[in-house]
């Protein structure tokens, strides 16, 4: 693994956009897989600038979101289309119809947990997939626990995820219960995985990920199997390591 160490969120942020920009440059139609969360929006806004400082195209890529919560449709400003619309498509060159994000509202939710991963297989997997780390080591909406072969499944999620993740929403029964997230598999089908870390709540999950060591009860440590991960750090969430 690849460790790059910053000094803050910007640098972090930019030093991101530069590996997405530069993956963007080598094949103009890439497939990105992208996060939410608080941690990629900066990137997402150097991103939006380098459209315009850059020239930058997004014309011909594709994006695989990891999940998005059950319930929630495209328009509920708490689902994560609505995010990725608002903080990202909505400002770059890029067509709406090669974003794709798991439908919360579709039913069977099984039915749409196949199409979304047969989907990652038929246009993907990524060229270089983005994501964030909960601070109990969930990547995407996979919780402890989750086995190593999970594809695209419907998770119910823990407690502590939906405390982290009420500050978007009015109050805690609001936030859902269950969220539809690609696997640790689908996850590890990406060519290039890129980690992003900032801040001193993430210290201690980030200490124990570069202990090593690989455990079902610590989902981002799945990734000392994949041959090409990047993880970029800033001081405080490397404080602890
Ligand atoms: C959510 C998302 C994850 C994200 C995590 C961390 O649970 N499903 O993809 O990585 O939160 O969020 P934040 O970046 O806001 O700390």
């Amino acid at each position: 693994m690849k460790l790059i160490r910053v000094e803050n969120y910007e640098e972090m942020s930019s030093s991101a956009a530069r590996l997405v920009e530069q993956q963007i440059l080598d094949n103009s139609r890439s497939v990105l897989g992208l996060a939410t969360g608080s941690t990629p929006l900066g990137l997402y806004e150097q991103l939006i600038r380098g459209v315009h400082e850059r020239h930058i195209s997004y014309k011909q890529v594709q994006t695989i979101s990891l999940d998005e919560y059950c319930g929630l449709s495209a328009d509920h400003p708490n689902s994560y289309r609505y995010f990725m619309n608002g903080h990202l498509f909505q400002h770059i060159d890029i067509q709406l119809d090669n974003t794709h994000i798991p439908d919360g509202t579709a039913s069977p939710v099984e039915a749409e947990c196949q199409r979304y991963e047969a989907l990652i297989d038929r246009i993907g997997p990524p060229h270089l997939q983005i994501l964030g780390l909960g601070t109990n080591g969930h990547i995407g909406f996979n919780e402890p626990g989750t086995p190593e072969a999970s594809v695209t499944h419907c998770v119910k999620l823990e407690e502590s995820t939906r405390k982290s993740n009420v500050r978007f929403f009015s109050d805690l029964d609001s936030v859902p219960m269950h969220a539809i997230t690609m696997g640790i598999q689908s996850i590890l089908k990406s060519e290039q995985i890129l980690v992003l870390a900032s801040g001193k709540k993430k210290a201690p999950a980030v200490k124990r990920f570069l202990a090593g060591g690989v455990s079902e009860d610590f989902p981002v440590s799945f990734l000392w199997k994949h041959p090409h991960v990047t993880l970029i750090v800033d001081k405080e969430a490397y404080s602890l390591a």
